[in-house]
């Protein structure tokens, strides 16, 4: 099927199911053309908490999709690539996390969104790259247990006086940008700007003129008087940085999500025609989980 019929055959689809489809900001240019909201993961998890649509189709990877069904759990919350999951995520274990409180009992855990249900259901308080250093820097305790992204953890660690105990998660994507290669594109665009994602080495979030998650890049974009910009993070980024700011120039220096880019225009018609991959919680974990993000919410 042409795209142009399966983007219709998806609307018709969504009015009849009563769905919304949110989009995170690194799929494919064309599944921006289904979306009813498109965001960074904090945006998202916000839209999903406020929605009343009987289904959520996620177009994005797990730990997002199981997020919106935390969230918001009378909805249908479906996946349509049932295997595009964030490695990070798989980075931390529960037992691993028991040990490290057991180690550190004063401290407060804040866990990364890109977790799974059962860690979140173990954390104080949940954060995404927007709001990292704002909720660590909130919480009454001065010791933190920041799991699991090292980079994002090393970039909280300078802002703030509080005692951070990180782990060594990252992202297979934002860790391989290296300073050459931002030093590199900075001599090749003088005049432009080098926004970074938090989850890049510290290297090159030290020398960013700007550091902030996917959301914060469009806001940063279209405000900041600069008419280039270099981009450390996923490559598809620029798609999304393009249509939104079409008079302005990017240059990407990201490797690309293989498993945001799973999600196609047709899995996106047979989630919802036969109405798959239903996220499932267990009831206990999930009410769990949903105080680390109600606390993210309630202080971001
Ligand atoms: P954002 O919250 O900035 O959209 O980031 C999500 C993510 O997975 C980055 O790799
Ligand atoms: Fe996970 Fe990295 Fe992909 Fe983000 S870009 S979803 S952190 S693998």
């Amino acid at each position: 099927m042409e795209n142009s019929e399966l983007i219709k055959k998806i609307n018709q689809l969504k009015k009849q199911k009563n769905a919304v489809i949110l989009v995170h900001n690194y799929q494919r240019k064309e599944i921006y053309e289904i979306a009813d909201f498109i965001g960074d993961s904090l945006d998202l998890a916000k839209k999903a908490a406020n929605t009343d649509a009987e289904t959520i189709v996620f177009c994005g990877v797990d730990f997002m999709a199981e997020t919106a069904k935390i969230l918001s759990p009378k909805s249908k919350v479906l996946l349509p690539s049932k295997d595009a999951s964030c490695p990070m995520a798989q980075m931390i274990t529960v037992e691993k996390l028991r040990k490290l409180k057991q180690l550190h009992p004063e401290a407060a855990v804040v866990s990364y969104v890109n977790t799974n249900a059962d860690i979140k259901a173990e954390s104080t308080a949940c954060c995404t790259s927007m709001n990292a250093i704002e909720i660590v820097n909130k919480l009454p305790n001065e010791k933190i247990i920041f799991i699991p992204d090292i980079h994002l953890g090393e970039w909280v660690k300078n802002h703030t006086n509080k005692e951070i105990i990180l782990c060594n998660g990252f992202c297979f994507v934002h860790s391989k940008i290296l300073l050459e290669q931002a030093k590199k594109a900075k001599q090749i665009h003088p005049e432009a700007m080098l926004v970074a994602h938090p989850e890049s080495p510290i290297e090159v979030l030290e020398l960013a003129d700007h550091v902030t998650g996917t959301g914060g890049m469009i806001r940063y974009a279209k405000e900041n008087s600069a008419k280039e910009f270099i981009i450390a993070t996923e490559e598809g980024m620029v798609n999304r940085l393009i249509k939104e700011v079409p008079d302005k120039k990017f240059y990407a220096i990201g490797g690309v999500c293989f498993n945001m880019k799973k999600t196609t225009l047709e899995k996106v018609f047979e989630s919802l025609e036969k109405e798959q991959y239903e996220i499932i919680i267990d009831e206990e974990i999930a009410k769990k989980a949903r105080k680390a993000l109600d606390k993210m919410i309630e202080l971001s």
